[in-house]
């Protein structure tokens, strides 16, 4: 078989969030769960503006927009944000999608609530970290909420080594590595072997690199989140009602905080 390499873009954005993503058995209901859970603890109302930062495909926009919000959505990738058109279109929803990087938010106070959705917090060094929340925070209206979904760093998923069926193939992902030391979990290195087109496709160098996640605590973030002038934090354990306290042992650490 042909061994290849592709970069972050085409190996992570396609592949793993289109590809892989769509192929969840039940990810379609998980989607709607979240997405409830958004909508009430956010107090958004119909015609309210959302903006779903690193929306990825769209999926989690395009059932806001259905359910009769006005919906932005960016991502840095820009053959993610094609797809969330093309979801968009199918699904007959209008919803403002461009390509772009939370770093560089530039609203001002235009909207009611933003979502980072499946642990998109904390890719880069604490000050990007940082000014990605000042960005939300400007982009916000008065009164405003800002929702992070994450992972809990005291209950993180049991990562192992697995091979996925997608459409076309088999996807080998390795398990992240969790540097204590850092407080960051390192990205993984997974490979897709492509069985349409005879390919052993694997991450180049950019697809390798570019995948860690800074692993904040409820009370670091916290700290950061009312540096940048939120206040009125709430923690949750699930990012699905009903909503649950946060505790060491829960599902996920769902933060919101109000501008
Ligand atoms: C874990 S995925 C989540 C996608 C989507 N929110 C979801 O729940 O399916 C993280 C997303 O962050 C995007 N991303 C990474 N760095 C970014 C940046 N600097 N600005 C905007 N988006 C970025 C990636 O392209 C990817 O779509």
């Amino acid at each position: 078989m042909e061994h290849i390499e592709l970069g972050w873009d085409e190996f992570w954005a396609y592949l793993f969030r289109v590809r892989h993503r769509r192929s969840i058995p039940g990810i379609q209901h998980y989607d709607n769960l979240v997405v409830d859970f958004c909508i009430e603890v956010l107090g958004l109302v119909e015609g309210d503006e959302v903006l779903d930062i690193a929306c990825g495909a769209g999926d989690h926009s395009v059932l806001l927009a259905k359910k009769g919000f006005n919906v932005s959505g960016f991502d840095l990738s820009a053959s993610l944000i094609k797809s969330a058109e093309e979801l968009a279109s199918e699904n007959n929803v209008p919803v403002n999608f461009f390509t772009g990087d939370m770093r560089e938010i530039n609203f001002v106070q235009r909207f009611k609530g933003a979502v980072l959705l499946s642990h998109s917090f904390g890719f880069f060094n604490h000050e990007e970290n940082r000014k990605v929340l000042e960005g939300t925070y400007n982009a916000l209206v008065e009164g405003g909420k800002l929702l992070l979904d994450l992972m809990n760093p005291y209950n993180m998923p049991k990562f192992s080594k697995s091979w996925t069926k997608l459409k076309g193939g088999y996807l080998l992902s390795e398990p992240h590595f969790l540097d204590a030391p850092a407080g960051v979990l390192r990205g993984r290195p997974a490979t897709f072997v492509d069985t349409e087109k005879g390919q052993i496709i694997l991450m180049n160098q950019d697809a390798l690199s570019n995948n860690d996640i800074r692993m904040y605590t409820a009370l670091e973030i916290q700290d950061l989140i009312e540096e940048v002038g939120f206040s009125k934090v709430e923690l949750f354990g699930a990012n699905k009602l009903p909503r649950m306290p946060y505790a060491a042992s829960s599902e996920r650490m769902v933060v919101v905080a109000t501008r």
